[in-house]
C-alpha cells in the first residue's frame, strides 16, 4: 500500500505512546513554574503577522525567512507564531495587566512553527515552556536570576543532567546602539573577508556576525571583539550584579562574549542553556531582557514596563534527557464477556458504563470475533489491574468474577457492589 498522506516536513505526531512522557514533562513544569509564582497564560496560535515583524525584528531570520504566514483573502496577513514573548506581550497590554499589578509573572507551554530546514532537534511545528515577567521599572538583577534560576531548575528537573550556562550581556538600548556603531566600525575593515550572509548581516544586523558558525568569520571576530563593551555605567552594574546573586545561588555560568541572540528585542542580560548529545542544535533553551519591546508594541513610555523570559523547547529536552517510555499507562479495569449473545453483552456495557461515569478508567471488545481468550490477551496489553468477568453463571446470579490480575487470585462479587469493591482495591 502506498501512503497518500504523511505529517508536513519537519512535524510529527506525538504517539499514544509518547504521551504519558509529554503529560510528565508538562505536570512537572507546571509544579515548579507554580512554586515561582507564575501563572499560565494561553494566547492564539497565530497572530497578526505585524506583530511578530515589529517585535522579533525585520531583520531577524525568524521574520525574514522562517515566519509561516496565512493565506487569507483579507489584507491583513497573520502568521503562525514562531515563539510566544511577543504574543504575551500583547495580551499583557491588551488585558492592561500593567493597571493591575506590579509584575505580572506568565508561563505558556504550546507550539510554535518556524519555517526552517528540519534536521534533528530542529522542526518546524516544536513546543516550548515558556516563561515572561514583565512589569513596571522590573529592570532588577533579582528578577534577572530568578529567571535563570527557573530554567535551571526545570530543566535539572526534567532530567537535563548538566545543563551549560552562558550569559552575556548587550547593556541598554542606548549601549546596544553604541555597540553596533563600534563592531560596524572595527568590523568594517574586514568586512570583504566575512562570509557572504554576514556581509549581508553587517549590513540587516551586526549583531548576528558575533555569532556565526563559520570558522574564517569566527577568527575575524575573535581578532576585533574580546566582549561586548558595556560602556554606560547601568548596563555594566547591573550585568554584574547578575553575575554576583548567580553565584550566590551556586548556579555555574560562563561568559559568552558572542552570545547576541537572533531576536532583536534583547537587551541588557542574554543567555543561552545547553545539554550533551544533541549535535548542532544543542540549546535547550534561552531568553533574556527586552527593556523595550513593551513600549514598541504600544505600551505608555512614562510607565517604563520592561520584561524578561526565556523558552525551553520539549523536543530537545526529551531527545537529551531520553526518558524510558513508559509504553502504557494501566487502566483500572477491563470487562471480558464469556458468551458473543448480545444480551451478555448489553449487561457488560452497562456496567462499563456505570464504572466510567464513577471516575474508572475501564473498557471493553466490542468487534464480533472477540474470543475470550483474545478478550484476556487484550486486558494483559493495556495492564489492566482487574478484569471483570461476565457469563452466564455471573448473570444468573447477579454478580460477577473479579480477577485481580497481579495475584491471579479471583472473586465473585455482587453486582451492586462492583462499584465499592473496585474503590476498596484501587484506593
Ligand atoms: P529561541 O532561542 O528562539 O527563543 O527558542 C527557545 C528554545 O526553543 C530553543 O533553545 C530551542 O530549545 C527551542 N527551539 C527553537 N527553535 C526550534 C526548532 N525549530 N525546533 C525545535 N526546537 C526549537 C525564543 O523563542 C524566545 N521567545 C525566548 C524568550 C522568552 N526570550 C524572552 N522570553
Amino acid at each position: 500500500m502506498t501512503l497518500k498522506f504523511s505529517t508536513p516536513r519537519g512535524t510529527s505526531d506525538i504517539l499514544p505512546d509518547a504521551i504519558p512522557l509529554w503529560e510528565g514533562v508538562e505536570s512537572q513544569a507546571r509544579k515548579v513554574l507554580k512554586s515561582y509564582g507564575y501563572r499560565e497564560i494561553r494566547t492564539p496560535v497565530y497572530e497578526e503577522t505585524a506583530l511578530f515583524k515589529r517585535s522579533l525584528g525585520q531583520t531577524s531570520d525568524i521574520v525574514n525567512k522562517q515566519l509561516l504566514e496565512l493565506a487569507t483573502s483579507k489584507d491583513e496577513g497573520y502568521a503562525l507564531r514562531p515563539e510566544g514573548t511577543a504574543s504575551v506581550v500583547r495580551s499583557y497590554l491588551e488585558n492592561s495587566f500593567d493597571k493591575k499589578e506590579p509584575l505580572s509573572k506568565f508561563f505558556y507551554i504550546g507550539p510554535m512553527f518556524r519555517g526552517e530546514r528540519p534536521q534533528k532537534g530542529r522542526l518546524r511545528q516544536f513546543h516550548q515552556i515558556g516563561v515572561e515577567a514583565i512589569g513596571p521599572n522590573s529592570i532588577s538583577p533579582y528578577l534577572d536570576v530568578e529567571i535563570i534560576a527557573l530554567a535551571m531548575h526545570l530543566l535539572k528537573d526534567l532530567g537535563i543532567k548538566s545543563p551549560k550556562l552562558k550569559i552575556n550581556s548587550l547593556g541598554s538600548k542606548e549601549n546596544k546602539d553604541k555597540i553596533a556603531t563600534e563592531l560596524r566600525e572595527h568590523l568594517g575593515i574586514h568586512k570583504k573577508d566575512l562570509c557572504e550572509d554576514c556581509q549581508d548581516r553587517f549590513e540587516r544586523n551586526i549583531f548576528r556576525v558575533l555569532d556565526c558558525k563559520k570558522e574564517s568569520c569566527r577568527r575575524i571576530v575573535a581578532s576585533v571583539v574580546k566582549a561586548l563593551p558595556l560602556s554606560d555605567g547601568p548596563s555594566r552594574l547591573h550585568f554584574e550584579y547578575v553575575q554576583r546573586l548567580l553565584k550566590d545561588l551556586g548556579i555555574e555560568y560562563e561568559i559568552a562574549p558572542y552570545l547576541v541572540r537572533g531576536l532583536d528585542y534583547y537587551t541588557y542580560t542574554v543567555f543561552e542553556i545547553t545539554a550533551e548529545g544533541l549535535g548542532s542544535q544543542d540549546a535547550v533553551g534561552a531568553g533574556g531582557r527586552y527593556a523595550d519591546l513593551v513600549e514598541d508594541l504600544g505600551g505608555n513610555p512614562k510607565a517604563n514596563i520592561a520584561g524578561i523570559g526565556f523558552a525551553l523547547g520539549i523536543e530537545r529536552i526529551l531527545l537529551a534527557a531520553r526518558p524510558t517510555q513508559d509504553t502504557c499507562a494501566a487502566i483500572d479495569a477491563y470487562m471480558v464477556v464469556m458468551e458473543s449473545d448480545s444480551d451478555y453483552q448489553r449487561e457488560a456495557f452497562k456496567i462499563v458504563d456505570r464504572l466510567r461515569k464513577a471516575g474508572f478508567n475501564v473498557d471493553m471488545a466490542y468487534t464480533d470475533d472477540r474470543s475470550v481468550k483474545s478478550q484476556f490477551s487484550r486486558a494483559n496489553k493495556l495492564n489492566a489491574r482487574f478484569t471483570l468477568i461476565l457469563g452466564e453463571e455471573e448473570l444468573r446470579n447477579k454478580c460477577i468474577a473479579v480477577k485481580d490480575m497481579a495475584n491471579r487470585t479471583q472473586e465473585n462479587v455482587a453486582l451492586g457492589d462492583v462499584l465499592e469493591y473496585l474503590n476498596k482495591r484501587l484506593n
